[in-house]
């Protein structure tokens, strides 16, 4: 059952897909308040949780913290951060009552869930126009669904995209991607995909490419595709402003990026100096912008990553002028102390300010709307550009895409990565909590950056990140400029790391095959242990394993030195082990509390009673594994029901996709 509330004027976000009739009257939960800004609040019984806020930080229970929806391109993701860089505004309230709660409202959005008072759960926006879904349920797991059903299917991505791809910003000519493609081929270790950071552009201009570089980029293309490796670039929120550059003078002739009050282009400075923002929001802006993607597309690429679309500004002419306004005071009046770190603040806050979302607009069917009202939908409907203009080139063709900013409507074009973490261990145990709730909120194809985005990394650390890399659809190692290099074969032994991406592709059949059935079915690919065993109270509580899809659970293990970890079975299962040169190991373990030993060099996967998996013999790419002869592993008897196609169409209904496996 699911009830719309509207208040005031609410902006159309185009979130939700389904018709549904507007509620008059009470709220069946909760109370709202409209009297200064928009409030709910709702008295949670002690025993209460809550789930959802998609990529959001800390638990997977949200309750104890206060998070803020507000898109944000900040780097240092620590605990005490309240805003990433997405704005997924819906949460379920699970306990003595089950029910869900969307509020579709594309600005700041406040959701204090018992951090000031420890009972009660307050959300709070400034002004008192949005739509609120109230979705009743039957559990946790059973609203979810229901939402996802409103919201339209998860997109798809070709299945290239579940193999194992590289990245690091700083790669920047043709030689630097051949050694990393030699670098994976002759370690043998498995690989489809690299990824061009911004250093491929032409002074980081969009759909341009540096032609020193890159002088026969098509050709470039192809060799790599002849080692079954696609080249996926970066295309950044930004345009450049360039004289002649054809993007720039394009957008500024028909008045296609976000202007001034006064009319003017708004300028914010980003990697390639002063750019202007596409007005994503403007119907025909974002098909101009889609419309370039073909320049790439026409090369021979099949897939992208859009970044920096929060939208990320390092700082506006605004911003800089007042500024330096103030330290012209400190001069000019001869300040005697200068209050540096008043000073180190200001400067500090030249980026992302929010006073520079009030200084430009978007153009929505004519009328004129400030940035900060509508902020949350930039990175949505910069990937709906480009989710659109692949439907306009080649229909029948699915790409690859995710974005970094996203609000829920985003899931239906692209998938996300989880931005700029750091090689810390917390991090794959966020990364870890974050893939359920983003899975809620209709995002399956997601990762974060295995290793660690900024921060010297360690061996020790990527083996054991990729370890659960292996179990989230997106799967890359990418790093910062600067830091220590981390590719595979940059560490000893890299027979370890082959290993483990070998696992990888091992269980492609499967994990395809559960990312299908969740996207076709609105259902979760990641699920948390509480959604399948409701009724173990000690499972419930459980936030370090996971499930995946419907027949596995996963407890990677995320902390410096251990050899192995403690894991809570809540049913009987066979807990098997990928170890050193593709050996398996299995072993029936009853429910309960188990200590297991879990090597730098193994993956770990607990299969349910009495079902099974299908597992490929490992191979160098996605296309190569051979799906025909599948082992199965898991108890006897058991059956799996496969879902496979070509992976480049969308034929998605084919009856014949379904295949049932006995063990
Ligand atoms: C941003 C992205 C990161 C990328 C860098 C340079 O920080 O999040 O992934 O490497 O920009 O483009």
């Amino acid at each position: 059952m699911i009830r719309k509330y509207i208040f005031g004027k609410p902006f159309n976000t185009e979130a939700i897909v389904s018709e549904i009739r507007t509620e008059e009257g009470e709220l069946s939960y909760g109370k709202i308040c409209t009297e200064k800004g928009f409030s709910f609040t709702y008295e949670m019984e002690d025993d209460d949780m809550v789930y959802g806020l998609g990529e959001a930080n800390r638990g997977l229970n949200k309750r104890g913290y206060c998070y803020v929806s507000d898109c944000s391109d900040d780097p240092n993701h620590t605990e005490d951060k309240r805003s990433l860089y997405a704005a997924h505004n819906f949460i379920v309230v699970s306990g003595k009552e089950n029910f869900g709660l969307f509020f579709d409202y594309p600005s700041v959005i406040t959701f204090d869930i018992g951090y000031n008072r420890s009972s009660l759960l307050q959300v709070t926006c400034d002004a008192a126009d949005l739509a609120l879904y109230v979705i009743d349920g039957a559990n946790a797991y059973d609203v979810v669904k229901q939402f996802r059903s409103i919201i339209g299917r998860s997109y798809i991505p070709p299945k290239f995209a579940f193999g194992f791809g590289q990245s690091r910003w700083g790669y920047k000519t043709r030689e630097d991607f051949r050694k990393v493609a030699e670098g994976y081929r002759k370690n043998r270790i498995p690989m489809d995909m690299i990824y061009m950071d911004i250093d491929y552009m032409e002074g980081y201009k969009d759909f341009t490419l540096n032609e020193e570089h890159f002088p026969d980029f098509p050709e470039f293309v192809k060799e790599m595709k002849e080692q079954g490796i696609r080249l996926v670039p970066i295309i950044d929120a930004g345009v450049k402003v360039e004289e002649g550059y054809s993007v720039y003078e394009e957008g500024v002739k028909n008045r296609y990026f976000c202007q001034r009050e006064d009319g003017s282009d708004f300028v914010a400075a980003v990697w390639p100096g002063d750019t202007h923002f596409p007005d994503v929001l403007n119907a025909d802006a974002r098909k101009w912008f889609g419309d370039n993607y073909r320049v790439l597309i026409d090369q021979g690429i099949e897939g992208f990553w859009n970044d920096m679309n929060e939208p990320a500004i390092f700082y506006s002419r605004e911003g800089m002028e007042e500024l330096k306004a103030t330290l012209w005071k400190y001069v000019e009046e001869n300040t005697e102390t200068i209050p540096v770190w008043q000073l180190g603040d200001q400067i500090q806050g030249l980026a992302n300010n929010h006073e520079d979302y009030k200084r430009f607009y978007h153009n929505v069917n004519g009328e004129k709307i400030r940035h900060d009202k509508v902020h949350n939908l930039f990175g949505y409907n910069m990937t709906r550009a480009a989710g659109e203009a692949f439907e306009r080139i080649d229909p029948e063709k699915r790409f690859l895409m995710f974005s970094r900013s996203s609000y829920v409507g985003m899931h239906r074009y692209g998938g996300i990565w989880t931005g700029d973490n750091k090689s810390w261990w917390s991090h794959i145990l966020l990364n870890l909590k974050m893939m359920p709730s983003l899975n809620m909120c209709g995002f399956l194809y997601t990762g974060a950056d295995l290793g660690g985005f900024g921060a010297d990394t360690t061996r020790d650390l990527v083996l054991r990140w990729l370890a659960l890399g292996v179990f989230t659809p997106l799967m890359r190692n990418h790093s910062a400029i600067g830091t220590r290099e981390q590719e595979c074969y940059q560490f000893e032994n890299t027979e370890d790391f082959r290993g483990i991406i070998e696992t990888r592709y091992r269980l492609v059949p499967y994990l395809y095959s559960e990312y299908m059935k969740a996207a076709l079915n609105n259902d979760m690919y990641f699920k948390p242990l509480a959604f399948v065993y409701p009724e173990d109270d000690f499972a419930v509580r459980v936030e370090d394993q996971m499930m995946i899809g419907n027949e596995i659970m996963i407890a990677p293990v995320y902390t410096q030195n251990a050899k192995g970890r403690y894991v809570y079975l809540p049913e009987r299962m066979k807990f098997v082990k990928f170890s050193k040169n593709g050996q398996i190991t299995e072993e029936v373990l009853e429910k309960g509390h188990h200590y297991v030993e879990i090597a730098l060099n193994e993956v770990p996967v607990f299969i349910r009673e009495g079902r099974c998996i299908p597992v490929a013999k490992a191979a160098e790419t996605v296309e190569k594994l051979d799906t025909k002869h599948l082992e199965l592993l898991g108890f006897e008897g058991a059956e799996y029901m496969l879902y496979e196609d070509d992976g480049v169409h969308k034929d998605y209904g084919n009856p014949e996709n379904y295949t049932v496996l006995r063990k």
